[in-house]
């Protein structure tokens, strides 16, 4: 899907949190080979370039606009432009890092695997994915992708829920690891401004349904979806809006 760095960065302090929440959990103390997976525009890569200044560093995104925007930021890692789908790095990897970017990718069970067998005897596998795909901001977007002349467009671009129970992860890695440490945090966001639910998810998983259409749909859809989860998500008495948003972290050490 295309990607707009910007309107995913509206939001950068807020999707910034969890990463350094993961990153933070990682124990390694000098890796050498250190990859992000789904590096976006690169201000996480940024983050794991400040604390470990000594390791090799590779940014990995199938998405042109997010990359030039990272390697303007950020000249002393390698980008890399490649589809993660089948994605291994070229040698041993002492840590394979990915916040927000894996629910993009299907088959988790072989991806993840190969990964994790990616990885130098002591490296750690660190993943940050949403899992809040049944909550309104979410099932919202099929609720308004169904109800109007835009169905036809729409549905077959609308897709399950991603990301697995944290149980599942648990069986797949623990066979492969020596630790795996596992927790989930539902964030409560504190939005401001008007329709703010809808500018969150327009900078991800509404993105590609408003690509699909053209004018004056696509405004038309948008605005239901706005006014859907502006009922959903009312605005608190001092004008902002409360997001909880339910993310899944693993680390896994081999
Ligand atoms: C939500 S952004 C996260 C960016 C960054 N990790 C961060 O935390 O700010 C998801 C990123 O995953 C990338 N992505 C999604 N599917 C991908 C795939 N199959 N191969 C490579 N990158 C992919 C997108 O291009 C996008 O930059």
């Amino acid at each position: 899907m295309p990607w707009d760095p910007a309107q995913y960065l509206k939001f950068g302090d807020y999707r910034l949190r969890p990463a350094v929440d993961l990153l933070n959990r990682i124990d390694a103390e000098n890796p050498s080979e250190v990859y992000d997976l789904g590096c976006g525009a690169g201000n996480v890569t940024r983050l794991l370039r400040a604390r470990w200044p000594d390791a090799h560093i590779t940014g990995v995104d199938s998405s042109d606009a997010m990359l030039a925007k990272a390697a303007a930021a950020a000249p002393d890692v390698v980008w890399q432009q490649a589809d993660l789908a089948g994605w291994s790095p070229p040698g041993q990897a002492d840590v394979i890092y990915s916040n927000a970017a894996l629910h993009w990718l299907p088959d988790h069970p072989q991806m993840l695997v190969r990964l994790v067998r990616a990885l130098r005897p002591g490296g750690t596998l660190a993943v940050q994915m949403p899992r809040n795909f049944q909550a309104p901001s979410h099932t919202l977007i099929a609720e308004a992708a169904l109800a109007g002349p835009w169905r036809k467009t729409l549905q077959p671009l609308l897709r399950p829920a991603p990301v697995a129970e944290p149980a599942f992860y648990f069986d797949l890695l623990s066979p492969h690891t020596s630790t795996l440490d596992m927790w989930e945090t539902e964030y409560l966001h504190i939005l401001e401004g008007d329709d703010p639910v809808k500018e969150w998810t327009k900078g991800s998983w509404l993105s590609p349904l408003l690509d699909a259409l053209q004018e004056p749909e696509r405004s038309q859809f948008e605005r239901r979806y706005a006014d859907l989860v502006g009922v959903a998500y009312p605005r608190r008495p001092d004008g902002r809006t409360l997001l909880p948003f339910r993310r899944l972290f693993l680390i896994a050490t081999i």
